[in-house]
């Protein structure tokens, strides 16, 4: 029997939320994939000399903590400079793209060529299905680029699609996308992948149990704003079942197809491939804009392009996503920035028919104290659009040491052994950002909020590890204590959860309320499908 006739035609086919599908490179990525502003091969040579310092770092960082050098010796930076360059000219591979040297004057020079035109891309070879109910990984080569056409059916497998309109993508994919599609979908029948059902009310069941108006957490920083019928999605970072835990997780079939997704900012647990490779490619995707940045900037657009989105709106501070009814604002996002790259990164404000939402993320102060406050921005919005009686913010306090952080290769070598903020949001601060905002409710959200997350990553707290929590935010204020300070201007605090709901009610104060019994991963899933085939064949 061929493929198309094990799929009836008016069957909704999804792909089961524990089946997904991860695009694969046989190249390296190199040090920092997607990162533009500056030439992949200078980007190998930095990277490169910071791996080869790092035992140099470490020995340093080893004599302040055995106590035979001093924090803040100004020699300790003098010696690391002159040791890093004797690094770099000691090495042609380096030296030609590194300029390190001592002048005459004792000044340390540190370049290197910037080219606003490069990127770090990767183009996939290849993909890998995962089925974690039957613990297989499935691989497919390609046999020449076809990220973008797999995304787009896969977009197209989120359980809203009925057969017809999948085999009409599939067959008009052209000669090699069609031979590679049908192969995929071969590849989802025979493995038990696909989920096929007479019924699909996922959306439904979100207009049922939200209101016009609702901003829903997801877990972690995605959350999902309710615009009369239509659903906006922020930095969705959810996981298949059993990806990462035990328990079903918030996945994209879970979800009714947003109108429009958002990024803030290019952390991992902001932009997550691996999700955006499973929405539906016809959705606008709005991300920070070229126009914002100073050397370095994320580049989003060929990330994008692979996974198949081909509505792309680089949103620049200040500007504006219209809707009916209001708009999302794209708002300067500062800090989060050990090395200060200050690439283009957006906060985002969901101004709608009178009430404002202030999507702040993970930004914060930078390490020379700018900031949304500081730089007036906060007071701006409150002037244009009114209160922003809602704010979700992260409340981590990261500091570290810059040799440690993510972009240190990128950062002037003789800061390396400085402290950098990596999200340093004090009491203070927030108290400070909900006063102006006039807000009535703070959300503590994006580190974590769902059992279904990682929980070793060290922006993840939960109450699972409550002994790592410890360790982790021993010298942090305590988040309670924010509370109080909030309190003092009648702004509640809340740490989020998934499938929180917050609601504006008549008064301009913010209700929280819950949706996780409604809206659980499983009770959801069997809405459409019933028990899971794992659970009715005791398979798991
Ligand atoms: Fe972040």
């Amino acid at each position: 029997m061929g493929l198309w006739d094990a799929l009836l035609r008016d069957q909704y086919v999804g792909l089961a939320p524990w089946v997904w599908v991860q695009l694969e490179s046989n190249q390296s990525p190199g040090p920092f994939p997607f990162v533009g502003g500056v030439a992949p091969e200078v980007v190998a040579s930095l990277h490169e000399a910071h791996s080869l310092f790092l035992a140099c770092v470490e020995t340093a960082i080893s004599d302040v903590f055995s106590r035979r050098a001093t924090l803040g010796d100004p020699q300790t930076r003098v010696r690391m400079e002159d040791a890093y360059a004797e690094l770099v000219n000691s090495r042609q591979q380096l030296s030609q793209h590194i300029t390190a040297r001592r002048q005459s004057d004792g000044q340390f020079l540190w370049a290197h060529p910037f080219d606003p035109t490069k990127s770090a891309t990767v183009v996939n070879t290849g993909l890998r299905i995962f089925n974690a109910v039957k613990r297989q990984a499935i691989p497919v080569p390609f046999e020449r680029p076809m990220g973008p056409l797999v995304g787009k059916l896969l977009g197209m497998l989120d359980g809203t699609q009925q057969a017809g309109a999948i085999r009409t993508i599939v067959t008009t994919a052209g000669r090699e996308g069609e031979r590679l599609l049908t192969k995929l979908m071969e590849l989802f029948v025979q493995y038990e992948c696909l989920t096929p059902t007479t019924q699909s009310s996922v959306r439904n069941q979100w207009l049922q149990q939200t209101k016009d108006r609702d901003t829903v957490h997801l877990g972690h920083a995605a959350l999902l704003y309710r615009q009369r019928d239509h659903f906006l999605l922020f930095d969705p970072w959810l996981l298949p079942w059993f990806a990462e835990s035990n328990v079903p997780s918030l996945w994209v079939s879970l979800l009714p197809k947003p109108a429009a997704i958002f990024l803030t900012h290019d952390h991992d647990d902001h932009v997550d491939p691996r999700t955006l490779l499973h929405v539906p490619k016809d959705v606008p995707i709005v991300i920070p804009s070229r126009r914002n940045r100073k050397k370095f900037y994320y580049d989003y657009l060929p990330l994008l392009r692979e996974l198949g989105f081909s509505h792309i709106i680089e949103l620049a501070h200040g500007e504006s996503w219209n809707f009916d009814g209001g708009a999302v604002v794209s708002v300067p996002f500062y800090g989060e920035d050990p090395c200060d790259l200050e690439m283009p990164r957006n906060c985002y404000l969901v101004t709608d028919r009178g009430q404002n939402v202030l999507v702040h993320a993970d930004s914060g102060p930078t390490n020379s104290g700018r900031s949304a406050i500081q730089e007036g921005v906060i007071q701006q919005l409150v002037q244009k659009y009114g209160p922003l009686s809602l704010v979700l913010a992260s409340q981590q306090q990261l500091q570290e040491i810059r040799s440690y952080a993510a972009h240190a290769p990128l950062s002037h070598p003789g800061q390396w052994l400085d402290v950098g903020e990596n999200g340093y949001l004090t009491n203070r601060y927030l108290d400070e950002l909900c006063a102006i905002a006039q807000a009535r409710l703070f959300v503590s959200y994006a580190t974590g909020g769902a059992d279904w997350y990682p929980d070793h990553l060290s922006f993840m707290f939960s109450q699972r590890n409550p002994a790592r929590t410890a360790l982790l935010t021993a010298h942090w204020e305590p988040p309670e204590k924010l509370k109080d300070l909030l309190a003092h201007h009648d702004c509640r605090y809340h740490r989020a959860q998934a499938l929180d709901v917050f609601r504006s009610v008549g008064d301009g104060s913010v209700q929280v309320l819950s949706a996780a019994e409604v809206l659980t991963p499983l009770p959801l899933y069997r809405v459409d499908h019933g028990d899971p085939s794992f659970m009715t064949r005791g398979g798991r």
